[in-house]
């Protein structure tokens, strides 16, 4: 069976794509068979994987466009056991070319479904926005995890992306639960980083689950994606490492028990 994941946050900058690869890295190296989808025209997660976004052919694009199949679009990385469907800055055409197709929010899933796909994980890396991918996204997925970053505005938009996963659940009936939420960006010594994992605490009340382990903040996961790779194996010791590992552990324990 394939666990499909969203990271999800309309926010930049809170760890969508540090998370999506290095978790990823951590369940790889866990004997986990792993898909990143990247999602975002940015394509982040395909240069963290050492993939050189000018020199693919096939992307996330060309195959929800039609112009490629599956098995081709996706790209082996630096990591054994771990692949990726890898996007750049055509995607950002997508948005408006699969708007006009009936049924688009639906385009990804049935993409997802056509195949024997084989892996353990996939995660999709989703873009800085609520438009036309992530809807794709949430319709594909079984879970979501929403990173957020420990900073004053954390919780900011957060009433508009659980309003936007609650109408992917009403109006297109495709159930979309949060499997849990991330504090990433995290600095122990602050009363800031407290202050916001309190307050996330208080706003989710007993609603969804937050993971127990949060993400410090670590220069090494910032430095891990201009070598081209994710930072287990940039540097197998550090705290960033370590505590994506931990995470990629309490997962498979929460499945263990569901
Ligand atoms: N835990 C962390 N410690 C240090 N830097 C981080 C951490 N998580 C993310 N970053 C850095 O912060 C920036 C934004 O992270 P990123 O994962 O790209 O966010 P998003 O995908 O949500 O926009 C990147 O430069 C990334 O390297
Ligand atoms: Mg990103």
């Amino acid at each position: 069976m394939t666990e499909i994941i969203t990271i999800l946050n309309q926010k930049g900058g809170c760890g969508k794509t540090t998370t999506a690869v290095n978790l990823g890295a951590a369940l790889a190296t866990l004997d986990k068979t792993v898909l990143i989808i990247d999602m975002d025209p940015q394509g982040n997660a395909t240069t963290s994987l050492g993939i050189q976004k000018s020199e693919i052919d096939n992307t996330l694009y060309t195959l929800l466009t039609d112009k490629c199949t599956f098995q081709e679009s996706v790209k082996e990385t630096v990591v054994p056991n771990m692949y990726i469907i890898p996007s750049n800055i055509s995607l950002s055409g997508a948005e408006i070319e699969l708007s006009k197709e009936i049924g688009y929010p639906y385009i990804l899933s049935e993409k997802l479904r056509e195949y024997e796909l084989g892996f353990d994980y996939i995660f999709i890396d989703a873009p800085p926005s609520l438009g036309i991918l992530t809807l794709n996204a949430l319709v594909a997925t079984d879970s979501v995890i929403i990173p957020i970053q420990s900073e004053f505005y954390a919780l900011e938009g957060m009433a508009d992306l659980l309003e936007t996963i609650k109408l992917v659940e009403s109006r297109l009936k495709s159930p979309c639960p949060i499997k849990g939420i991330l504090i990433t960006l995290y600095d122990a010594r602050t009363r800031l980083s407290k202050d916001v994992s309190k307050n996330v605490k208080e706003f989710f009340k007993d609603s969804e689950y937050i993971f127990n382990e949060k993400i410090p903040r670590n220069v090494k996961l910032a430095e891990a994606p201009s070598f081209g790779q994710p930072c287990i194996t940039y540097d197998t010791e550090c705290p960033g490492t370590k505590a994506y590992i931990r995470l990629a552990k309490e997962i498979i324990q929460l499945e263990g028990e569901e």
